[in-house]
């Protein structure tokens, strides 16, 4: 399963194949990266040091700090020293940074975009076109926010939180970080964030960024390591606020931590989101979507559209068209500018997405994939596949997969499928395709989701909050309502 195909030949596979398009910014990585504390970098504490790798290529990028309790210690003391001052600034003085740190985002973008993709292993054009751009947008758009908070809660007088501890996952590295961050700043908090392991480098070059800007000391504080330097950070007394993007399963023990003291919470955890096309709906529109939705980031998405649900009279020409387009994407080298599909984040997680595939057709589904095109020899790669024959028991169509695997279902009536999508623990993201305004409307009424899309999928900008109901989190992160998490009133 998954392997290159020996028998395709060689003239009908390189019949279509684009020549190589590699970016080519050159980029300067240090050997090794210190924790960001207090406006500088510095050597951990704990004398260790872990390495990030390229998960494309397997080479070694750099080595990061890895962060024990006397350096989530020194980094929680910084914010708490600089929360006085930057509280107290005035709003417009505030957005003056946070103006400053998107504008040298955008200058800096094209190296970001390169970086995030080493990395991370996501496609430069999703980088370049998507996280990154985004990111600044993050801080344009809390910039604009930082002097008329009066006028975000009405009648009110929002305060600043106090200190925020931030853990953010692998899947968008420095945009994670630009969501957590530029709200907790423009509300006049101070941050110390923790990016995913396998992910530390672009919060790194951000850090640099905050001193390119001036940001005074201690303002944001970046402390790299795992698990166990999340758990640090998530239980130091001295925290007023937390915020933790990942998996549900530790967004639960995080919730545990929390609720010992006065302490804030948001999660933004998991998701199963059920993608529904109706047959009346703009079929090469909608197949845009669901592949969009699913391959997008090689399924790396919270919010994915991982199982599909379609009108039963239309699932023979879906999965006609899926196998389509399915044939033309580009599994590869992420920096090569004709690459959908990059490389998988880490192995765990690629074991996890192959363990999947295997439990979804030992249960009975059938698996569709193209193995024409060959998959470079090192990294990890997994191609983007999608199962019919699925059964709403089936595990492939309940858990998070967090790859590239598209489950596909049928529904007969629009009740059916109302049924079928809210028939899930998670309640993140749902999307849907119809013709029919009235439908639109009725559906995005009865879905149990955080965000909805309609006739569109994965659109994200800083002024549309995002976030789930049920076990897929609480709290909204983006636009107004992602402010109230940072403000006291
Ligand atoms: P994870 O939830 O373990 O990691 C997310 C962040 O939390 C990382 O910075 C990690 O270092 C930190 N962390 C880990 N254990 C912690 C603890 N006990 N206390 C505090 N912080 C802790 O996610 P992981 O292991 O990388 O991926 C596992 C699964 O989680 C994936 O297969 C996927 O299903 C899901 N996931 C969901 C994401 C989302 O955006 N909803 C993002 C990443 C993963
Ligand atoms: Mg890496």
């Amino acid at each position: 399963m998954n392997d290159a195909n020996p028998t395709a030949s060689a003239s009908t596979a390189s019949m279509w194949e684009y020549a190589p398009a590699p970016e080519r910014t050159p980029l300067e990585i240090d050997d090794r990266y210190g924790l960001f504390i207090n406006g500088e970098f510095r050597s951990p504490n704990s004398r260790r040091w872990f390495e990030s790798l390229n998960p494309a290529t397997g080479e070694v990028l750099s080595k990061v700090a890895n962060a024990n309790q006397q350096d989530v210690d020194d980094a929680v003391s910084a914010a708490r020293q600089a929360l006085p001052s930057w509280s107290r600034l005035s709003g417009q003085e505030r957005a003056k940074y946070l103006f400053r740190i998107a504008r040298r985002i955008q200058e800096r973008a094209r190296e970001l975009s390169v970086l995030e993709t080493m990395d991370g292993g996501k496609p430069i054009k999703e980088s370049r076109d998507i996280d990154i751009p985004l990111a600044a947008r993050h801080f344009f758009y809390h910039a604009g926010w930082a002097d008329k908070l009066q006028w975000a809660f009405a009648g009110a007088t929002p305060r600043p939180v106090g200190v925020c501890g931030q853990i953010i996952p692998w899947n968008f590295p420095l945009l994670m970080a630009a969501w957590k961050i530029a709200p907790a700043l423009a509300c006049g908090n101070t941050c110390v964030l923790k990016p995913a392991e396998t992910t530390s480098l672009t919060a790194l070059r951000l850090a640099e960024i905050f001193q390119e800007a001036g940001l005074p000391p201690g303002v944001v504080n970046i402390v790299t390591g795992a698990g166990k330097t999340g758990q640090l950070l998530a239980a130091h007394e001295d925290i007023d606020k937390l915020a933790f993007t990942g998996s549900t399963e530790v967004g639960k023990k995080i919730a545990e931590v929390a609720a010992v003291g006065d302490r804030r919470l948001t999660l933004e955890l998991g998701g199963k989101s059920p993608h529904i096309i109706f047959a009346d709906a703009a079929l090469d529109q909608a197949v845009e979507g669901v592949v969009n939705g699913i391959w997008f980031n090689q399924g790396h998405v919270c919010c994915a559209g991982s199982r599909l649900l379609v009108e039963e009279s239309i699932q023979d020409e879906m999965i006609r068209r899926l196998k389509h387009r399915l044939g033309s994407l580009r599994v590869g080298d992420p920096l090569d500018k004709n690459t959908d599909i990059g490389a998988i984040n880490n192995p765990e997680q690629l074991d996890k997405i192959k363990g999947y595939v295997e439990a979804g057709q030992a249960e009975g589904a059938v698996l569709h994939e193209v193995t024409t095109q060959s998959l470079p020899k090192k990294g990890l790669w997994f191609r983007p596949c999608f199962l019919t024959g699925v059964q709403p028991s089936h595990v492939i169509a309940r858990d998070e997969i967090f790859g590239p695997v598209l489950a596909m279902m049928t529904f007969r009536t629009p009740e059916e499928a109302i049924k079928r999508a809210n028939n899930s623990p998670y309640g993140l993201a749902a999307g849907v395709w119809t013709d029919k305004g009235a439908r639109i409307f009725e559906m995005a009424k009865r879905l149990q989701a955080g965000v909805i899309w309609c006739n569109t999928y994965n659109q994200f900008d800083a002024a549309s909050p995002f976030g789930g109901v049920k076990e897929s989190g609480f709290g909204r992160e983006g636009g107004r309502h992602g402010l109230r998490a940072y403000v006291r009133i």
